[in-house]
């Protein structure tokens, strides 16, 4: 291989790689409309039982907590629930956890 192939060929398989350390928004939406896709909507501002989870991560502060979104403060409340949300510690592993927020983020 020449070497320009070579550096295509490892930037195209640096998503791949990254992917594999990160979440998977697709195992993370899975699991999104098993546990929570009851309680509330991805895609439409609508709220059901909760708040809308749509642009979760843009908005400047989350609706429950006033807190800026972030992994952590998105966790904490995924975790801790309250409010009419049920708490979800123990309900995942730190790779489902991953996988959540990676499909969070894409909303
Ligand atoms: C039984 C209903 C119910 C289920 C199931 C549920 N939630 Fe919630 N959720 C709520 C309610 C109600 C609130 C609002 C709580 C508050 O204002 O403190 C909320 C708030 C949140 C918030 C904070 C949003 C904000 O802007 O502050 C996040 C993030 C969230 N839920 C994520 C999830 C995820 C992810 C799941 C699945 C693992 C889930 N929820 C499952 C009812 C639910």
């Amino acid at each position: 291989m020449s070497p320009p192939m070579n550096r295509l060929t490892f930037f195209l398989l640096l998503p791949l790689l990254a992917s594999g350390a990160a979440g998977d928004a697709a195992k993370g939406n899975e699991l999104f409309d098993e546990q929570c896709a009851q309680c509330h909507h991805a895609y439409t501002e609508e709220r059901k039982k909760g708040p809308s989870l749509k642009w979760l991560f843009v908005k400047d502060k989350l609706d429950s907590n006033g807190k800026a979104p972030g992994d952590a403060t998105v966790l904490e409340k995924i975790e801790k629930g309250g409010n009419g949300m049920p708490p979800f510690s123990g309900s995942f592993s730190n790779q489902d956890k991953a996988d959540l927020l990676a499909f969070l983020r894409t909303l």
